[in-house]
């Protein structure tokens, strides 16, 4: 909760703070990296920092907890600090580090906004960001704990095992740890953080979800090779597919992320377009392992049968489950997919149990059309989950938008991951 005195000054400079996000985020980032060229090399993403959109995560996240304290003094962001905190812990973020976050983004707001910081402005927003550091160290110091490591020492060597091709842009790769720890336990939905050593001697390091069940001695993660489209195409898919090979050891993170089912014997609808299978087929895998009798709706959409990554081991998981049902939608089903449907997934066709829980995995447009359907459906907003394989810029937003300010169909998903 913001103090009395910061509330007010808050307020007021809110707009101002909002309207230049844009500009404190580019000058935050310069100034940072200025001062620790490491941290673009081996902990941010280089490829978000080359898209300005994408930057503005961090920045924007304090004006959007800003925006939250003072309309909701009592209560907590639960679900986005609970996000961010996941995602940080995957990257091994420390608490000290805060400190350096801190110097160089208050450093950028004091030289873009001018004298409009006077210290009593400057203290107001220094409150709000510690509120938010404080609130986001404690989760990610109970995440490390609950991994039992140290803080920020999330990182394992695991060998490749087994690498597979499931689709001509899609790979998956079986791990199982290169020392005689065993594998700890995770749950389905969550993912890990491969810090991938390139060429050029730099450290990057992506999220992959974990597209098996727990509970066995190995770890499987499933990569789309990420083509650039006239861009530069994706640097650690396009290092995994190059190079990955049985019997090479990557580094990986413990599991970590919030998308994971509670157990229950409620109906569930699992939603997933094109790589967005992973976290559903972690899901599948685990619901099936455990001998569940709850219903279960399975939709996925892909551009063809041949671009469904796990195609037949998805047929397979729904097919062991006793009350499950899988809608295919293909763009273009060709010949052999009769049990698909041509084009745009359509929830509104579907007949789906009262009392749903949702997770949803896959483009943005694609989640947020599913999403409006299903809230007008009468779904409650609470009850639908999702991932998004990026930063994730729909959380401050969505709860703002209104189920009918969203389009009806999703537009192509060709050429999305
Ligand atoms: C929680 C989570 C789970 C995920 N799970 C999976 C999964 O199961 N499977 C999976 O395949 N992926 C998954 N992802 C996505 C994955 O983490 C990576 O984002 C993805 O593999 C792309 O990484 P990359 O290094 O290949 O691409 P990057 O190098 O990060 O590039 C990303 C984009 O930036 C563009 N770009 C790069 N440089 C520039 C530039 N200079 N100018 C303009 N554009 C540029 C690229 O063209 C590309 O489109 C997940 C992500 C998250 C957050
Ligand atoms: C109060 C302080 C902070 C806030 C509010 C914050 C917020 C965020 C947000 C919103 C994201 C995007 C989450 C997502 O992907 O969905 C993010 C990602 C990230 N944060 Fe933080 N963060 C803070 C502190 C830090 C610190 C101290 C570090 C370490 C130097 C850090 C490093 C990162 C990195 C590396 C990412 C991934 C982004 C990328 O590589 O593109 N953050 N943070």
């Amino acid at each position: 909760m913001l103090s009395e005195q910061s509330a007010p000054v808050v307020r007021a400079t809110l707009p101002a703070v909002g309207a230049a996000i844009g500009d404190i985020t580019e000058l935050f980032y310069r100034k940072l990296f200025d001062a620790h060229p490491e941290l673009l090399r081996d902990l941010f993403n280089r490829g978000n920092q080359a898209i300005g959109e994408q930057q503005k995560a961090l920045a924007g996240s304090i004006a959007a907890f800003a925006g939250m304290l003072l309309e909701r003094p009592d209560a907590r962001p639960d679900a986005m600090l609970s996000r961010i905190a996941h995602k940080h812990a995957s990257l091994g973020i420390t608490s000290d580090q805060y400190k350096i976050v801190h110097r160089h983004l208050f450093a950028a707001i004091a030289e873009v906004l001018g004298d409009a910081v006077t210290p009593e402005v400057a203290a107001a927003w220094d409150e709000v960001y510690w509120l938010m550091a404080h609130a986001l160290v404690a989760i990610e110091t109970r995440l490390y704990q609950e991994a039992e490591v140290a803080e920020g020492q999330v990182w394992r060597r695991m060998e490749i095992v087994e690498r597979r091709e499931e689709s001509p842009d899609v790979v998956s790769l079986v791990l199982r740890p290169a020392d005689d720890r065993p594998a700890r336990p995770f749950r389905p939905g969550q993912y890990v953080g491969v810090r991938s050593e390139l060429p050029d001697g730099s450290r990057q390091i992506r999220q992959y979800s974990l597209s098996a069940a727990p509970g066995r001695p190995d770890r499987r993660i499933t990569v789309k090779r990420v083509h650039g489209a006239g861009q530069p195409d994706g640097e650690v898919s396009s290092w995994l597919h190059a190079t990955a090979r049985k019997g090479d050891v990557l580094t990986v993170s413990e599991p970590f992320g919030d998308l994971a089912p509670a157990d229950g014997d409620g109906p569930l609808l699992l939603v997933s377009a094109g790589i967005g299978v992973t976290p559903v087929l972690a899901m599948l895998d685990h619901l099936a392992a455990t001998g569940t009798g709850r219903p279960v709706t399975v939709v996925h959409a892909d551009r063809t049968p041949a671009d469904h990554a796990h195609r037949q081991e998805q047929l397979d998981l729904v097919g062991a489950l006793p009350d499950a049902r899988l809608h295919l939608w293909y763009e273009e089903p060709g010949d052999q997919a009769p049990e698909a449907s041509a084009g745009l997934v359509d929830i509104g066709s579907l007949d789906l149990p009262a009392g749903l829980t949702v997770y949803l995995c896959g483009p943005v447009p694609f989640m947020r059309a599913v999403r409006g359907d299903l809230l007008r459906r009468g779904v409650p907003a609470e009850a639908v989950h999702y991932e998004v394989f990026g930063p994730d810029l729909w959380l401050g937003q969505q709860e703002n938008r209104r189920a009918h300010g969203v389009r009806r169909r999703h537009p192509h998903i060709a050429g999305r991951r």
